[in-house]
């Protein structure tokens, strides 16, 4: 197995982390205390090649993969985790949907924008009563001639403010379940739908993450992707690609908690001697390091499971659970080297144990991760 980037990649990750420490490092704090992602970084990502990483160009994306979409993540996450959310839910939840299950007409309407033309999208499935039982659904789609006319409410829906598109779960058939389930595109600007203010919550604050009322909506039958009751599939399925890109999310977290605790601790005297010299010190930032290289393993390795075509929803479910344990782990221990410091907002410390907690709940907590594990082992038989 190669560990190594090629040189390709590391000429990727060499741009994305000079991007990342120039655009966005500086305005994560601003973008949390606003509680607001900023519009004008939206539209460099998008200027600079970084929302349409792994499609191809026939769409209008970079012809890259899932690795070079992971460096991507981690490098943005590493300097603000609300920017890597924003990019992940549009590259792997939205752009996903869309580039796997729609025909040609809707990737010329609703992916190639998206990809090349500064569109952004978003993912509509989490529901106030449906949460990790995904199959819960209570929002309707019902046929009326040439259109679906939607109506319900959708909760956490990241980059809604924003959004363009929104690729929406709805009932078409509340009778059959899972398999009554339809995966409809939306433009956001319908009428009938609502944006809700952004939700008040303890980390990734600069992200926007609202309700979206769904109130009559109309959209053209041609909005479907795939058939009537395909949408629960269609969710897994990008929820599995999604979960690659929380996952290196929680690496990047990880990764920037290391390097403000490795400044900190050259930096910082007591006792008379830099904290760095004590064994404690390093032991502890032996253990970190320990942690984050091998989710980084785990990341890697699910993505390029995924460039290469084969089953992945598993190894994306473990590198997500693993990572995202890893950067709660690594930023709380970060935070507890910087004693009082790490408490205040000096050094942004507080701020990555704040975004790391979400990378255990969002598109799937740690039990619907093993949940995902489990499953894939066939233990009933
Ligand atoms: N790919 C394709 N199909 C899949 C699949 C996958 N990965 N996983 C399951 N399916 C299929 C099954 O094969 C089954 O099909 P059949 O009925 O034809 O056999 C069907 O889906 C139902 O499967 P299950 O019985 O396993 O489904 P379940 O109801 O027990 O749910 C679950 C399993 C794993 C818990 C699932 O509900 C789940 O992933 N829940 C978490 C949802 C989630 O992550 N929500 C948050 C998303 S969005 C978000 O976080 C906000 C944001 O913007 C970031």
């Amino acid at each position: 197995m190669d560990y190594s980037f090629t040189e390709q990649q590391l000429a990727l990750q060499e741009k994305v982390r000079a991007f990342a420490e120039k655009e966005v490092a500086p305005i994560s704090l601003e973008m949390d205390e606003k509680r607001e992602f900023s519009l004008d970084l939206l539209k460099k990502l998008h200027t600079e090649g970084y929302m349409n990483i792994p499609y191809g160009a026939e769409y209008g994306g970079a012809g890259g993969d899932y690795v070079d979409y992971a460096i991507v993540v981690e490098e943005l996450s590493r300097a603000d985790a609300s920017t890597g959310i924003t990019l992940s839910v549009h590259t792997s939840l939205y752009c996903s949907c869309v580039d796997s299950f729609g025909t040609d007409e809707q990737k010329e309407a609703f992916l190639k924008p998206a990809l090349v033309g500064g569109k952004t999208g978003s993912f509509g499935l989490t529901e106030p009563g449906a949460g990790s039982d995904a199959g819960g659904q209570k929002t309707v789609a019902v046929k009326d001639g040439d259109s679906y006319v939607i109506n319900g409410s959708k909760i956490y829906t990241t980059n809604a403010a924003f959004a363009d598109y929104c690729v929406v779960f709805a009932l078409t058939d509340p009778e059959a379940g899972t398999k009554g389930i339809s995966a409809i595109i939306v433009p956001l600007d319908a009428p009938g739908v609502k944006i809700g203010a952004n939700i008040p919550r303890m980390g990734i604050c600069g992200a926007s993450n609202t309700e979206v009322f769904y109130e009559d909506v109309k959209v053209p039958v041609g909005n479907l992707l795939a058939e009537e009751g395909k949408g629960f599939k269609i969710a897994m399925a990008a929820l599995d690609a999604g979960r690659i890109g929380v996952a290196a999310q929680a690496l990047g977290i990880a990764q920037g908690a290391m390097d403000i605790a490795v400044a900190y601790v050259k930096e910082r005297k007591q006792f008379g001697k830099p904290i760095a010299a004590f064994q404690n010190t390093q032991f502890k930032l032996a253990e970190m390091q320990m942690e984050i290289d091998a989710a980084r393993c785990m990341v890697y390795r699910a993505a390029s499971i995924k460039s290469a075509h084969q089953p992945y929803g598993g190894p994306a479910a473990e590198a997500k659970l693993f990572a995202s344990k890893t950067a709660v782990d690594v930023a709380r221990a970060a935070l507890q080297m910087l004693g009082g410091y790490g408490y205040s907002r000096k050094y942004g410390i507080e701020q990555k144990y704040r975004d790391a907690k979400i990378t255990e709940i969002y598109e799937g907590t740690s039990e619907v991760m093993k949940m995902v594990i489990s499953g894939g082992m066939r233990l009933m038989g």
